[in-house]
């Protein structure tokens, strides 16, 4: 049966924000059934803000070193998705490992796209490691999280040829196309397949 209630996105970034305009425009022209009511950034100074204000979505700016530990700040972006009703979270270029205090109070509703075909390239700098190994092709996978670095269940992957002629910067704005396509595609399906799933 198809959901018809939006669902409550927030996304986490702390980069340029390129997943997380896609993703939100996808929201606001009802491709995915949903709306972003919230940015969660830990970096002040990213250009994803930016995109953030111009689509009219709240950003939550948060630096690390104001809180005591991860389980002082994850309690604060907690906070701003209960105070926003979040009730499904898109990771989008979020540098840090998602802690016990958001994975218990979001489990299974917390999702992440990877510019690898894992198990393989987990970590940072997925698409270099993977253009200087020489394989002949590398992906982009989307994945629930867990408390691992790139570990969790995956939900889907989409293959990015690696041609002789690509440069590490040609892979990387094909990584980047296939990434903004495959998210939405998966966001999609989330939101309106399953009622407890997003
Ligand atoms: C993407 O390659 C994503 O797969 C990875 O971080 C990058 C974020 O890019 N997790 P952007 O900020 O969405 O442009």
């Amino acid at each position: 049966m198809v959901n018809q209630m939006k669902k409550n996105i927030a996304i986490f970034a702390s980069g340029t924000g390129s997943n997380f305009q896609a993703v939100a425009k996808a929201c606001q022209e009802g491709i995915i059934n949903a709306w972003v009511s919230l940015l969660v950034c830990d970096q002040p100074e990213a250009l994803v803000i930016s995109k953030a204000k111009k689509l009219k979505i709240e950003p939550f700016v948060f630096t690390v070193k104001d809180y005591q530990n991860k389980e002082a700040y994850e309690e604060a972006i907690l906070a701003q998705l209960k105070g926003n009703h979040v009730d499904f979270v898109v990771l989008a270029g979020y540098m840090r490992l998602v802690g016990s205090t958001l994975l218990e109070a979001y489990p299974n509703k917390i999702v992440n796209i990877h510019p690898s075909l894992l198990p393989e390239f987990p970590g940072m700098n997925s698409i270099k490691r993977a253009f200087e190994s020489g394989v002949g092709e590398t992906g982009i996978t989307v994945h629930y999280v867990d408390s691992g670095i790139d570990t969790g269940p995956i939900i889907a992957q989409r293959a990015v040829r690696i041609d002789e002629n690509d440069t590490l910067e040609s892979l990387e704005e094909k990584m980047h196309q296939v990434e903004h396509e495959l998210y939405v595609e998966v966001l999609k399906g989330l939101c309106e397949d399953k009622e407890d799933e997003c």
